[in-house]
């Protein structure tokens, strides 16, 4: 017996999207990751609903649902942001808001945060001092 993917505890694929959507909705407005005009500038130059798509897209693949990231690579998308250590910090904050507001199980939880972690060193780049 194969054990059941995570994908599938979340709930799938309609449980994903309605995390991801609260979540995209928060750190869109975030003044902390908005603080950062680079951040702020391309956030203000994509849409909600297509990031959105792309993020649960994403989500769907790495908790072992049937989707295919089909977006850009995280270094490629993010680089240039230059994102420091403090907005990772924030949008960690907006991630767990989200998790909290659907009562998401901690085991669920535990995995979830894990595969967002592995992220961060392609995402996260302290310009240099
Ligand atoms: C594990 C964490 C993260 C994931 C999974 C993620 C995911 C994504 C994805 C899928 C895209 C779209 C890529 C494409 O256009 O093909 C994207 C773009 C973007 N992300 Fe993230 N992201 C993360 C962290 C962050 C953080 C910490 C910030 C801000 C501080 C951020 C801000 C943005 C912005 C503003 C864009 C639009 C970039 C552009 O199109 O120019 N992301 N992200």
């Amino acid at each position: 017996m194969q054990p059941t993917s995570l994908y599938e505890r979340l709930g799938g694929i309609y449980s994903i999207a309605t995390v991801v959507d609260d979540f995209i909705d928060r750190i869109m407005v975030d003044d902390r990751l908005n603080a950062n005009p680079r951040v702020n500038e391309a956030h203000h130059r994509v849409l909600p609903p297509g990031f959105k798509y792309l993020v649960t897209e994403m989500v769907g693949e790495a908790t072992g649902g049937p989707q295919r990231y089909t977006g850009r690579a995280m270094e490629d998308s993010h680089r240039d942001m230059l994102i420091t250590g403090a907005e990772w910090a924030a949008f960690m904050d907006d991630l767990h808001r989200t998790l909290d507001k659907f009562e998401v199980p901690q085991q669920e939880r535990y995995e979830l945060l894990a595969i967002v972690e592995d992220l961060r060193d392609a995402i996260v780049t302290e310009p240099a001092s």
